[in-house]
């Protein structure tokens, strides 16, 4: 496939330029493959929601490389600094106020008074943030309420050539987008992610909630139906059904026909990495229908059961 584009010093200096004329790519990241453009720019950040089919009202996560290319874009404060210690580089995103005199495109971030802001772990977008004058926004790279993409194929499956450009990192090794903080305001988690609240309360030494109820003014992207690989699902499911593809967890279950076993050694991680990958293969094998049995409502299965129920409104 001729937009799909291996990791070589060469194609990451096109993937700079390309960049660098406000045109969009697609990049690998820890977490999902995104859909890349300098964050700076108008033009190219309608280019992002125009291919995604994205809601304007949905704002987009700016990346940067480290702390100090963030500092002109966002206020930071002592919390941000010891999650940032402790988690970034990584899957964590960050809801930060925003400076007044940022450059970062208002059409970005939906014109609102915060940016949501990560600093990815993956090598290879590492290497482009570096050495850009500019952040870059990147949501998944998937049109808008279907499944992020973990690898440059699954890009390849969303978009095909509509994109010039996908560059090529292997298979995401998370599997499930960042987990995102809201540090403005109120601190509450509003997108479970690997990097658990556990995990992070005890960082802050403070309980933290999850949103429950979807807020617009906190998450806009949190509303409607998201995830979906455009069939119906049904959560909690025990029975197996002939024309359904039926995903599993865990050692109980013998391989036969339909069944899609997300970690044969019951491992949670293993299962999120897998997730959005073993769903879009049944999509694509032609199923009409999922079930899938519970999934540990603990670690990152809380993050698993969010885009799960998500998936299935
Ligand atoms: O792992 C990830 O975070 C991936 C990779 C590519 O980095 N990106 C990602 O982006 O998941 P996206 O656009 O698919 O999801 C961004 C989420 C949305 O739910 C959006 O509403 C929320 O972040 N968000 C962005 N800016 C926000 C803001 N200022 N306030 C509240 N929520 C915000
Ligand atoms: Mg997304």
């Amino acid at each position: 496939m001729k937009n799909i584009y291996k990791n070589s010093s060469k194609n990451l200096n096109k993937a700079k330029n390309i960049l660098r004329k406000n045109n969009i790519i697609a990049v690998p990241t820890e977490t999902v493959y995104g859909l890349a453009g300098n964050a700076y720019s108008n033009s190219s950040i309608k280019k992002i929601y125009r291919l995604k089919k994205r809601p304007k009202k949905n704002p987009l996560i700016i990346h940067y490389y480290d702390i100090n290319s963030v500092k002109k874009d966002a206020l930071i404060d002592k919390n941000f600094i010891k999650l940032y210690k402790k988690f970034s580089p990584g899957p964590l995103t960050y809801i930060l106020k925003k400076k007044k005199k940022s450059k970062i495109s208002p059409l970005a971030n939906s014109s609102l008074k915060t940016i949501a802001v990560r600093f990815p772990q993956n090598n290879i977008i590492r290497r482009l943030l570096r050495y850009l004058k500019f952040p870059l926004a990147i949501p998944s790279a998937n049109k808008s309420s279907a499944l992020s993409p973990v690898s440059s194929h699954d890009v390849f499956d969303e978009f095909s050539n509509k994109l010039k450009f996908i560059l090529d990192g292997g298979t995401s090794k998370i599997g499930l987008e960042s987990t995102v903080i809201n540090l403005y305001g109120k601190i509450q988690i509003i997108r479970p992610g690997s990097i658990s609240r556990k995990q992070i309360s005890k960082i802050l030494k403070i309980k933290i909630p999850i949103l429950k109820k979807s807020n617009k003014i906190i998450s806009p992207g949190q509303l409607r139906k998201h995830y979906s690989p455009g069939i119906p699902i049904k959560l909690n499911s025990r029975k197996k059904d002939d024309k359904a593809a039926f995903i599993v967890f865990g050692k109980k279950y013998r391989k036969r026909k339909n069944l899609f076993n997300l970690s044969k050694s019951g491992n949670l991680q293993e299962a999120g990495r897998k997730l959005y990958q073993t769903m879009r293969k049944i999509k694509n094998l032609g199923y009409r229908k999922i079930n899938i049995v519970k999934i540990p409502n603990k670690k990152i299965g809380i993050a698993i059961n969010d885009r799960l129920k998500k998936a299935a409104q």
